[in-house]
């Protein structure tokens, strides 16, 4: 079942359509899934959740407080089964060196790629509007390894980049979880962004682990991508 609770965003009869593969899995799964822009409801959720769930600290952008709700625009995902959240995941619009600025400062990281853009082909940059950054994504111990994480992630690039007019969808992870970014959840690529001596970046990746990635996928090349994204539901 699809359970819409967002203001703004919703899933159009082609979006459905265009993305029956996950509408059918869902279903054939007897899962929910649901839109909302409750980030009280996110927090509450990630914040619940024990240090072997859920081994980080929530995500400041998806405070409330932190969030312009006049210019922000985010959304949260939830699945269930049998009413029971089994997984989480959020996105928001943000600015990437505006985002990536904003990591540096709270985290006083010294070791820093100041210059995303040239991690980028000569024809690309990331000074464009539109940019997506996501994060808070949890899929509950007793239900992962069933590419739940995978196939959330993936409705997340769609909503972005189908519904939201998005230009790019961007994150931050632990260095170990680069494969898992860029061969199962597709990401375009993964570079280096800073290493953090101390404290818990909402990315992922072991506690100790202190080399972040910065990742990313544009439209284009989801686009493309897009067939290869299909394959699991044919399963
Ligand atoms: C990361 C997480 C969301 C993955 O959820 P999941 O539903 O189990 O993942 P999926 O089933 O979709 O993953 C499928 C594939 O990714 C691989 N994968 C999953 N988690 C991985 C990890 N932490 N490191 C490396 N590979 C991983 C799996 O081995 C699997 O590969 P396979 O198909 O070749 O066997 C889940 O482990 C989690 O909630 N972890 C704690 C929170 C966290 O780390 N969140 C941030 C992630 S950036």
């Amino acid at each position: 079942m699809i359970i819409e609770n967002h203001n703004k965003i919703k899933f159009s009869n082609n979006f459905k359509n265009k993305h029956k593969g996950f509408f059918n899995f869902i279903d054939k799964n007897n899962y929910d899934i649901v839109i909302s822009d409750d980030l009280v409801d996110l927090e509450n959720v990630i914040k619940s959740l024990s240090k072997e769930e859920y081994p980080f600290d929530f995500d400041g952008f998806f405070s409330l407080e932190k969030v312009k709700k006049s210019v922000n625009l985010y959304f949260v995902l939830k699945l269930l089964y049998k009413n029971e959240i089994i997984a989480t995941y959020a996105a928001r619009n943000i600015d990437v060196y505006k985002f990536i600025y904003a990591v540096k400062k709270h985290f006083n990281v010294k070791n820093f790629k100041e210059d995303v853009d040239s991690y980028l082909p000569k024809n690309k940059n990331f000074l464009i509007k539109n940019t997506y950054y996501s994060s808070c994504q949890w899929v509950k111990t007793t239900h992962r390894n069933k590419n739940l994480g995978v196939i959330l992630d993936h409705l997340k690039k769609n909503i972005i980049f189908d519904l939201l007019d998005g230009e790019v969808n961007y994150c931050i992870h632990k260095e170990p979880l680069t494969n898992y970014h860029k061969n199962k959840l597709l990401y375009e690529q993964s570079e280096w962004l800073m290493n953090v001596p101390s404290g818990n970046v909402g990315g992922a990746g072991d506690i100790n682990d202190k080399i972040y990635h910065f990742a990313w996928v544009f439209k284009d090349n989801w686009t493309d991508k897009y067939k290869q994204t299909q394959l699991i539901y044919e399963k």
